[in-house]
């Protein structure tokens, strides 16, 4: 079936669930979301928002609402048990409710046990489907409106891109847009490439299109997403690659800033480095994620680099790209991991300057291979390793964030903040900056001094509007 054709029959679904709900009621539904994830999550999570507000929901803020929809990350296991816990506290407001829907999808809906556990003990959980037919939404959410019946729906693979289906977005200046979706690389601690499927790419016409759309209501900058950037286009019919992507992408008109992530370092190119460095609309700001400084780790955790490739990176990016900002993610504990492997990863971090690195406790994922690795790491050093972490990765961020100290930068300018007078907005680097101004600025470039360096963020003042 045609991607389009496909589209049009979930359009004809949003329809005659908007007939199906008018008729049932004269009130307007209510609906609540909530995202749990990465980015690309989110971007999901809007669309279903807005499918549902096409159907006539208005959305609200408790969960007290005729509909309750969850999107479910499982990357750790933490962001599992906050939907376990949800659920519980639904069923009691279902119990005075017993009209209201609820609907869970996307990554922990991929994992058998889970799925099994809902149908088991949480029967009163309307609708369930996974990651690969979240483009069936209206559809299924059709004949959930029809019964009282749990429908599950899980699908294990999908080797088809559904474009075009409704949007929405949180700021009207700015947005993500997926370039690609799933994962092939099988990192043996993580669980994505199980529930998100093999890597796919969107054509990138399809993707310039999107953005040529955006832009011509009003976006400015965007985030090019995906779980590997840097493999962009590989498996196209016409391959492409990532800064081929970019360089099509700097050519629209209207659009002032690019950004993307996340970037492996296996696949990031000298290409990729020199489109950065030449573009005057990619942001200087990447985020690289590291994982371990051991060299012996990484290749456990099927990483493809070691501790001096990775370095050698850096360098090289410095290098061409003097004031990039650098971004990380680490983890800590993962099986087998010794206090002289730790080491390694605290010298990296002296070493590479991020400004800020996203810290992470290991989390056995049931199915990875690093599940079966017998030498987990004890519960109190990992935690120790993961506080000595933290307190170094603190005092890197605050000495480097600080390097912009007194300079001039431009700002897009993205929130009033609670005390009013005063605006929030974010320097290319991605570096967050307080500063006066009216909220009619909100969605504008504008320069700032960067007067004083709190740690993670600066005060400053607008010099030029
Ligand atoms: N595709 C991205 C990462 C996506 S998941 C990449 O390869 O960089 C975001 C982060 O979650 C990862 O970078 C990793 O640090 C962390 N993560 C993934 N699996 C994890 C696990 N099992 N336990 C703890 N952290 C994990
Ligand atoms: Fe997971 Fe590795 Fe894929 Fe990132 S690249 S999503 S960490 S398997
Ligand atoms: Fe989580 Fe799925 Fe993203 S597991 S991190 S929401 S791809």
């Amino acid at each position: 079936m045609s991607q389009n054709k496909e589209t049009e029959i979930q359009l004809q679904y949003i329809e005659k669930c908007k007939e199906l709900l008018a008729k049932s009621s004269t009130k307007r539904p209510t609906f609540h979301i909530q995202n749990e994830g990465c980015q690309m999550n989110s971007i999901q999570t809007e669309s279903i928002a807005a499918i549902m507000e096409k159907m006539g929901y208005e959305m609200v803020d408790t969960e007290d609402a005729d509909a309750v929809v969850f999107n479910t990350c499982t990357v750790r296991e933490n962001a599992n048990q906050k939907i376990y816990g949800h659920l519980g506290h639904l069923k009691s407001i279902k119990r005075e409710h017993p009209d209201m829907k609820i609907v869970l999808f996307g990554c922990m809906m991929q994992e058998h046990h889970v799925v099994e556990k809902i149908r088991k003990d949480y029967k009163y959980v309307n609708l369930v489907f996974g990651t690969h037919n979240i483009h069936k939404f209206p559809e299924l959410f059709y004949r959930t409106l029809q019964t009282d019946d749990q429908i599950i729906d899980i699908w294990k693979e999908s080797d088809e891109i559904v474009e075009g289906m409704p949007t929405s977005r949180k700021y009207s200046f700015k947005t993500g847009v997926s370039v690609m979706f799933g994962c092939n690389n099988f990192c043996s601690y993580c669980i994505v490439p199980y529930v998100r499927g093999r890597e796919k790419s969107r054509e990138p016409q399809a993707i310039i299109r999107e953005i040529e759309e955006l832009v011509a209501d009003g976006v400015t900058e965007i985030m090019l997403l995906g779980q590997n950037v840097n493999s962009y286009g590989k498996t196209l019919e016409t391959p492409v690659t990532f800064a081929e992507l970019l360089k099509e992408v700097e050519k629209i008109e209207g659009l002032k800033r690019i950004r993307f992530m996340t970037s492996h370092p296996k696949d990031l190119s000298d290409e990729l480095i020199q489109t950065m460095a030449e573009s005057r609309k990619i942001c200087h700001h990447l985020h690289l994620p590291l994982q371990s400084g051991s060299s012996r780790v990484l290749k456990e955790m099927n990483r493809r680099y070691d501790k001096e490739k990775y370095l050698e990176l850096v360098n090289k990016i410095r290098k061409a790209i003097p004031d990039i900002s650098l971004t990380t993610d680490i983890m800590v504990g993962f099986p087998g991991e010794t206090e002289e492997d730790f080491q390694e990863t605290l010298d990296v971090v002296r070493k590479a300057n991020y400004d800020t690195a996203f810290t992470f406790i290991y989390s056995k994922r049931s199915g990875t291979p690093a599940a079966g690795m017998e030498n987990q790491v004890p519960e109190d050093a990992v935690k120790d390793r993961f506080s000595r972490l933290l307190t170094l990765v603190q005092e890197k961020g605050r000495e480097n964030s600080s390097r912009f100290q007194g300079s001039v930068q431009e700002i897009l300018v993205e929130d009033e903040n609670r005390e009013k007078g005063t605006l929030t907005g974010r320097t290319q680097h991605n570096l967050l900056v307080h500063f006066p101004g009216e909220k009619d600025l909100i969605g504008k470039y504008v320069k700032v001094s960067l007067d004083t360096c709190k740690g993670f963020y600066y005060f400053g003042h607008i010099v030029e509007e």
